[in-house]
This record gives structure tokens, C-alpha cells and sequence, in this order.
């Protein structure tokens, strides 16, 4: 846990002038370990990072390093990822089991070199491993340089809220039955704030999360979507939010009484405490996309307290937000994304790419599939992209790619769906609900412009919204609708000018986002749905960016020390192979 900065200078070569600026180097220590929570009066013994929930905050300034040494005490295989840090010609230390390295057993460690570059603002770190990430995250904080600062008035102070979904069972023992049976992953009995469910819940009234500030001031909240299945809507009672930056990225200033936020994405949001003396809901929901007959879901409200400090009776009870949408508003849901566009200034320029060299049309679906779970023949749920359906490696596709062994992957991703139909209308063919399993990825030349439409379908009538997340890089949203994009019409409303960039973006339900993005991250960099049941099923890809032939445009050479990978001879291509659960107990 202890931050010791060292400090390493840096040429910094800006037009004007030439300037020293510090980028430091941090270590910490992250111990995972099992530790007992009690939470909706029950307790369960759950894995944690350094005994808290959730984890750690890591702090750093733009452009600094981060060393953080793992060390597995719990039962589970795990690896750790850094949600959003581009991590520039170093996927090594991204973090994703099966993809850029296998995973962290019991026992053992393994140091990842964090490395930040361009983002400025909150990110987060979680497990990438099987639903552990359920219990192991935190927030990441990345500070401006002290030249620039922040492009509004320095705030007062700050607050971290990580929204979270809490589960009374073990989860990961009941994904993993889930799973082998080809049935529904379980749904959250609440979600949390900064790890409590808040007062509205039994045995939680003297937990619930309490932000106290001073009249007058304002604050800076830093808000993570850490939660697993679900979109979420915030608000606090009466309180205005300006949010100013999304995913390590600065936005125009939108003045709004709620957001709508996507697991995976991160907000930077101004608050004034500019009303009464006296005690204000913060509370979250779920904006739930899917008719609620396919998957019903967990409707609790999460909240937390602002209290202000002074002299004051507090009421008997906290006023709710009445502006906070209900779970089904897709209406609010739309206005507020549409609202999300890039600050893009002199100080803080973006650079859409406009020569693209490789276009993709991707459909995001739902599935059936007929497979063995070792047992007998089963159907079961599935999810895909363009009818692709992932399957992790024995060995990572990161280090078969760097040593050149062939079985672990084909790079044969395809860059069209099967075949083309209307995929957003009602009662579709049963002809479209099956899903091929593969390890395919799409290779891109170093420094491709891409261009992506995802599209939504609606087979299985499981239409939703897919937070889509890409590792390595972030990218610029240039388009978005509902229905089945137009590859005439819909291009020419693209935004070029301040389109957001994001990690994270959601693809409408029965509707399509077009992203952009320049390959200049060499490297093997996952996508996937970041709902994790999604993301479980198969609804992942990886891109592999290719060198670009100098050692300044190359992928660094691996660090000496990389966990084994178990079974490195073959690669098994069958369905949930999950080496999911306990180790050990
Ligand atoms: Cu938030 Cu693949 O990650
Ligand atoms: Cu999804």
C-alpha cells in the first residue's frame, strides 16, 4: 500500500519553449487476500485487495509509471487490468487472463509497470479473470500537470464514488454452475456505493457512505461504473452535476440533474454545495435496456448521504432526487449520451482519424449454443460478435504472437457479419440464434485509421444497450442510432469536429455506434461487452497491432518474470472451458 515516488526526469519538447517536467515512478503493493464482509445481514468471506472494498485508490500524475506488485494470497487464479491506461507498446502489464498473460496462481506474484501517457482524469483498475472483478477494484485518480491543470477552476475538493453490485452468494461458485449448465448468470441483490448498499437495506443504516461538505464549496467527483451487469443512473437530490470529463478524457461541460453510466466508463463531475444546510440523497439505479420479461434484474436503489458540516437539526430523513430516471427511461438514457462531446481546445486538441484504411461492421448478439460441459450435451446461452463467439486460449495470445506459435489463434476475425438482414426486427428466424466458438483475431497494420460500426440485433428478442470496451486505446464516438446503420446516409452526420473519446461506449439497443480510432498502440489489445455475463458467453475479440518497424513504434520486449501458463501444448477450443472457482478449500 505504501507509495514511495522516485523521480525520473523527462524532456517534455513543447512549440514555445523547452521545459523540465518531473514524471515520477510509484510502487504499491496490492495483497489479495479473503476477508469477511457482512452486508444486507449476511456475511460472506469475499476477495479483496489489502482487505478493502473497494480497493485501493491509486494516485498518480499524468505521465507518471506505476509498479504494482501482486501478490496472490487467495484461492483464485486472477490477473489485474488497468481499466482505460493505454499502457503505450506495453501490453504486457495490461492484464487480461488469456489474452496478454495467464493468470496469477495462489502463491505467487507478479509486478505489472502501469504506464500512463495521455489520460488525465479517473480511470479505474479491476480482475480480469472470471468474476472476480466483482469484489477487486478501485479508482484510479491521474492528475494534470501542474503547467495546464485543470481546464476549470481548480475544484475545493474531491469525492470517490465507485458504484458496485454486491452479491450475497459466493458469486464466482454460482457463475461457474451457471456456466456449465448453459443457464442465466445470477443477478445482484444490490448495488453499492464506495462498498455500501446505503439506508433504504436492512443491517445497513450505520454503514451507509456519508460525504460530508462545506456550504459554498465545490467539489470534484470522480465517479466509476465498477458494477457488473448493468448501466446505471445517478443523481444527488437537488444538486446540480457539471460533468467535465469521461474516461480520462476532458468533455464540454454539460449541466445535468442525472448521468446515465456505463459499466467500464468513468465521469469527472463538478458539484457545488450550493443549497440549504442539511442532508441530500446521492442515489443510483439501474436503466435497464432489456424488456423485462427476457432477464428481470435487480431494482434496488443504492445511496449514499451529502451532509453538510454546520450547525443544523438534520431532517428525520434525507431528501431522495426526484429527477434520478426509473429503470426503463431509455428516453433519458439517449439524452444524456447524445449530450457527451469532446472538449476538444487548444490545450486539450483530439485528432479524429479521416483517412480510414480498414472498416469493420460488426453485429453484437445473442445466442444458443449445443455444447459438452464435460458431463452431457447441453443448450445454453451464448453471446457473440458477427456470430464469432470467444474462446480464451490455453496460452496467451499475447506471448503465441510474440514467439510465433501457431494453434493458439486464427487470424481470421471477420470484419462483416455471416450474412446481412434486417437485425433489429421483432420475432427473427431461429436461423440466426447459432454462434460459431473460435480464438479469431483481426490483425491491423501499425497505424491503420479504423473505423468500426458495432450493430445491435435483436435475435432471441434479447435486444440490449453492449458497453463495448477496448484495451490499449481510447477512441472517438463519430456516430450513433437506432435501426440498421446506413453505410450512406448515416457517415454523412458522423461527427468529426468534437466527437467524445471514450473506452467504453454503449451500443444502442436495436441500434449501431460507429467508433474511430489510429492503430498507433502496437500490441494485442482485447474488446469485449463489458457485462460481464456477456463477456462470459463469448461476446469478445482481440486486435493484434502490428509493429511499426522502428524500436520507438515496436512492443517492448516481455518483463523476465511472466506467470506460467498451465497448459501450453494445445488449444482447446471448447465451449466454457473455465477454469473457474476455487483452487484450493
Ligand atoms: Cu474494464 Cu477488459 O475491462
Ligand atoms: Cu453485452
Amino acid at each position: 500500500m505504501g507509495m514511495s515516488p522516485g523521480f525520473l526526469g523527462l524532456l517534455l519538447l513543447s512549440p514555445a519553449l523547452l521545459c523540465i517536467v518531473e514524471s515520477h515512478v510509484h510502487y504499491y503493493d496490492f495483497v489479495l487476500r479473503e476477508k469477511n464482509f457482512t452486508r444486507l445481514c449476511s456475511t460472506k468471506s469475499m476477495l479483496v485487495v489489502n482487505d478493502s472494498f473497494p480497493g485501493p485508490v491509486i494516485r498518480v500524475q499524468k505521465g507518471d509509471t506505476v509498479y504494482v506488485n501482486v501478490q496472490n494470497q487467495g484461492d483464485y487464479d486472477l490477473t489485474i487490468h488497468w481499466h482505460g491506461v493505454h499502457q503505450p507498446r506495453n501490453p504486457w502489464s495490461d492484464g487480461p487472463e488469456y489474452i496478454t498473460q495467464c493468470p496469477i496462481e495462489p502463491g505467487s506474484n507478479f509486478t505489472y509497470e502501469v504506464i500512463f501517457s495521455d489520460e488525465e482524469g479517473t480511470l479505474w483498475w479491476h480482475a480480469h479473470s472470471d468474476w472476480t472483478r466483482s469484489s477487486v477494484h478501485g479508482a484510479i485518480v491521474v492528475m494534470p500537470l501542474n503547467e495546464t491543470g485543470f481546464p476549470f477552476p481548480e475544484p475545493d475538493g474531491e469525492e470517490i464514488v465507485v458504484l458496485g453490485s454486491w452479491y450475497k452468494d459466493d458469486v464466482n461458485e454460482v457463475v461457474a454452475e451457471a456456466l456449465e449448465d448453459g443457464d442465466d448468470t445470477p443477478r445482484s441483490d444490490c448495488y453499492t456505493i464506495n462498498g455500501q448498499p446505503g439506508d433504504f437495506f436492512a443491517c445497513s443504516n450505520d454503514s451507509t457512505h456519508r460525504w460530508e461538505v462545506e456550504h459554498g464549496k465545490t467539489y470534484l467527483l470522480r465517479i466509476v461504473n465498477a458494477a457488473m451487469n448493468a448501466e446505471l443512473y445517478f443523481a444527488i437530490a437537488e444538486h446540480n452535476l457539471t460533468v467535465v470529463g469521461m474516461d480520462g478524457s476532458y468533455v464540454k461541460p454539460i449541466v445535468t440533474d442525472f448521468i446515465m453510466i456505463c459499466p467500464g466508463q468513468t465521469m469527472d463531475i463538478l458539484v457545488t454545495a450550493d443549497q440549504p444546510l442539511g442532508w441530500y440523497y446521492m442515489a443510483a439505479r439501474q436503466y435497464d435496456s432489456v424488456r423485462p420479461d427476457v432477464t428481470d434484474y435487480d431494482t434496488s436503489n443504492v445511496t449514499a448521504i451529502l451532509e453538510y458540516k454546520g450547525n443544523y437539526t438534520p431532517p428525520a430523513l434525507p431528501i431522495f432526487p426526484s429527477n434520478l430516471p426509473t429503470y426503463e427511461d431509455l428516453s433519458s438514457a439517449v439524452a444524456f449520451s447524445s449530450r457527451i462531446l469532446s472538449l476538444a481546445s487548444t490545450e486539450h486538441p483530439i485528432n479524429v482519424p479521416k483517412n480510414i484504411t480498414t472498416r469493420m461492421y460488426i453485429t453484437t448478439e445473442m445466442n444458443n449454443i449445443e455444447f459438452d460441459n464435460g458431463t452431457d450435451e447441453r443448450s445454453g446461452l451464448a453471446s457473440s460478435l458477427n456470430n464469432v463467439s470467444w474462446v480464451n486460449p490455453s496460452t496467451d495470445v499475447l506471448l503465441a504472437y510474440y514467439r510465433n506459435m501457431s494453434g493458439f489463434y486464427t487470424s481470421d476475425f471477420p470484419d462483416y457479419p455471416p450474412s446481412l438482414f434486417d437485425f433489429v426486427a421483432e420475432d427473427l428466424s431461429d436461423d440466426y440464434v447459432t454462434t460459431v466458438q473460435g480464438t479469431k483475431v483481426k490483425v491491423l497494420e501499425y497505424n491503420e485509421e479504423v473505423e468500426i460500426v458495432f450493430q445491435g440485433t435483436n435475435v432471441l428478442d434479447a435486444s440490449e444497450d453492449h458497453p463495448m470496451h477496448m484495451h490499449g486505446y481510447s477512441f472517438y464516438v463519430v456516430g450513433k442510432g437506432f435501426g440498421n446503420f446506413d453505410n450512406e446516409t448515416d457517415p454523412q452526420v458522423y461527427n468529426l469536429v468534437d466527437p467524445p473519446k471514450m473506452n467504453t461506449v454503449s451500443v444502442p439497443k436495436k441500434g449501431w455506434v460507429a467508433i474511430r480510432f489510429k492503430a498507433s498502440n502496437p500490441g494485442v489489445w482485447f474488446w469485449h461487452c463489458h457485462f460481464d455475463r456477456h463477456l462470459s458467453w463469448g461476446m469478445n475479440f482481440v486486435m493484434i497491432v502490428k509493429d511499426g518497424g522502428t524500436p520507438e513504434t515496436s512492443m517492448r520486449k516481455p518483463p523476465a518474470y511472466l506467470p506460467p501458463c498451465s497448459d501450453s501444448s494445445t488449444i482447446k477450443l471448447q465451449p466454457f472451458q473455465h477454469k473457474f472457482g476455487r483452487k484450493s478449500k
